[in-house]
């Protein structure tokens, strides 16, 4: 039976003052309730921001270690059920258990990362100009952490902000994307099993319009972490900068990734690369590859091979052995994937695979669409612009490594980008002529390793601090100088 999932407040279970909840269907198929989830409220929103304010100064002291062997208990318990984590995964969000079991294994790492990371919280000391003067730094926790997160990464996403903000000593309000709040609550569970006290971690779903607007606007949220549309994200600077107090914002948007294929690719692992980038998670990844920049000399080959592949990509229910690209996550996406197929064939781009839902009367009830190549796609068409956020990538041409990146470069979005090339003279080129936060040689541009900073340019970012890594602490801390004279 489909649960029903209260909220977390001050270390207690609770429903919504509203008394209402919502539902969230499997996109695999509409027919399969997924669970209930509390409709919250601006007033419940406020409760957990209280209940985070009264936890931080006892969390804060804790003692870093102390609190990193809490993130690992959580990571240990998310490991023993790492099948039911995976499963809950599909069923919600659609992707394939390939794709569900390897983001519950970078949920783990990104845990026991930060957990390690609660030790390492380190200060400086400085020179001073005078004698018997001793200047050092420590770093501070912020307060009340907001993190809101988006559907496509429902455990790996939170995690790597939920985790760096409490191991650096701040409480936090998650609010979860409403079409995955059941793989949220999950790892909230895990979280207050593990240890947590009461109000450490708060956990509060609803509608982003009025509890992630009430949460982005309200003056006690010291830093909000957030990860979703461009579109969202401007609204919460906004909010901010409307506010009194100035709080520390950090927003992952959109993408619009590039992949170059340069003459001296291996080709074939360019294919297999382009068509995980591409189709992996449906499309749905901000990393995504959405557009392919290919070499003229080489674009029959290329597209030839690429073509056959995604031919002959399975998609399907994700629980189902085998399937390599999931659903659309639910109709809205669907609905909008459908519309750039015909905006793309208005524009006079041809679609040489995929653009329509598929015929098997079985994949009727979910939100299924083909993988979708469009060709002779220019810079100018709307395509090569917008981020789709599905299955649908287009191909573009280019005489050389210089052209090639100018298109790469057309574009509002900053975040990855990949080459495919065997030439080093060519990858350093790139890697340092592209405007990306994330360059890929010779790899997808989607997969971000815990360990390693991560983050955009242009609108895919606040280009201010990077998420995970060590760097991620940078953005839930700050620094306070001492000077002491003896
Ligand atoms: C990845 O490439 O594995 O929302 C991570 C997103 C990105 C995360 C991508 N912020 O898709």
């Amino acid at each position: 039976m489909a649960p029903t999932v209260l909220n977390l407040i001050g270390g207690k279970w609770t429903v919504s003052e509203s008394g209402q909840t919502f539902g969230r269907n499997s996109p695999a198929n509409a027919t399969k309730t997924v669970g209930e989830f509390q409709l919250s409220t601006k007033d419940d929103i406020r409760r957990a921001i209280e209940a985070a304010g009264q936890a931080f100064w006892g969390w804060r002291n804790t003692p870093g270690p102390e609190r990193g062997k809490i993130l690992y208990r959580a990571a240990d318990l998310i490991e023993k059920d790492l099948e039911d984590f995976a499963t809950t995964m599909t069923i919600e969000e659609g992707k394939t258990l390939t794709e569900s079991r390897s983001e519950t294994r970078r949920g783990i790492s990104i845990l026991r990362f930060f957990a390690g990371q609660a030790s390492r919280l380190k200060g400086r000391t400085y020179p001073s100009e005078n004698q018997r003067t001793f200047i050092y730094t420590v770093r501070e926790p912020l307060g009340v952490v907001a993190v809101m997160t988006p559907w496509n990464f429902p455990v790996a996403i939170p995690l790597w902000k939920i985790a760096p903000a409490l191991a650096s000593g701040n409480t936090v309000v998650f609010k979860p994307a409403s079409l995955t709040p059941l793989n949220a609550s999950k790892i909230v569970q895990a979280l207050d099993q593990a240890g947590l006290p009461p109000g450490v971690l708060n956990f509060v779903t609803g509608p982003g319009s009025t509890i992630g607007q009430a949460l982005a606007a309200n003056e006690d949220v010291a830093a909000i972490s957030f990860t979703g549309s461009y579109e969202i994200g401007r609204g919460i600077q906004k909010a901010r900068a409307d506010a009194e107090r100035m709080a520390r914002v950090q927003l992952e948007m959109g993408g619009k990734n590039p992949t170059v294929i340069l003459p001296d690719a291996k080709l074939d692992s360019a294919v297999e690369i382009v068509t995980r980038a591409a189709f992996g998670l449906t499309g749905q990844a901000c990393t995504a590859t959405s557009r392919v920049i290919v070499h003229e000399s080489i674009m029959e080959a290329f597209l030839d091979k690429l073509v056959s592949r995604v031919k002959n990509l399975k998609v399907g229910d994700g629980l189902q052995p085998g399937v390599e690209m999931g659903p659309a996550v639910d109709e809205v996406q669907l609905e909008k994937d459908l519309e750039y197929v015909r905006k793309g064939r208005e524009e006079g781009a041809q679609i040489v695979t995929g653009g329509r839902r598929p015929e098997q009367p079985e994949m009727a009830k979910g939100h299924f669409i083909e993988p979708t190549i469009f060709n002779n796609v220019t810079t100018d068409m709307r395509i090569a612009q917008e981020e789709i956020f599905g299955p649908v990538l287009s191909v573009l041409s280019a005489k050389n490594l210089e052209d090639a990146i100018e298109v790469a470069n057309n574009t509002v979005f900053g975040l990855s980008a990949g080459l495919c090339t065997t030439d080093l003279t060519s990858a350093h080129v790139f890697a340092d002529k592209i405007q990306a936060g994330i360059v890929t040689i010779n790899r997808s541009t989607v997969g971000a390793e815990p360990q390693i900073p991560f983050g955009g340019e242009k609108r895919s970012s606040t280009d201010t601090f990077r998420e995970q890594g060590e760097e991620a602490t940078d953005f839930y801390t700050r620094i306070k100088t001492v000077y002491t004279v003896y």
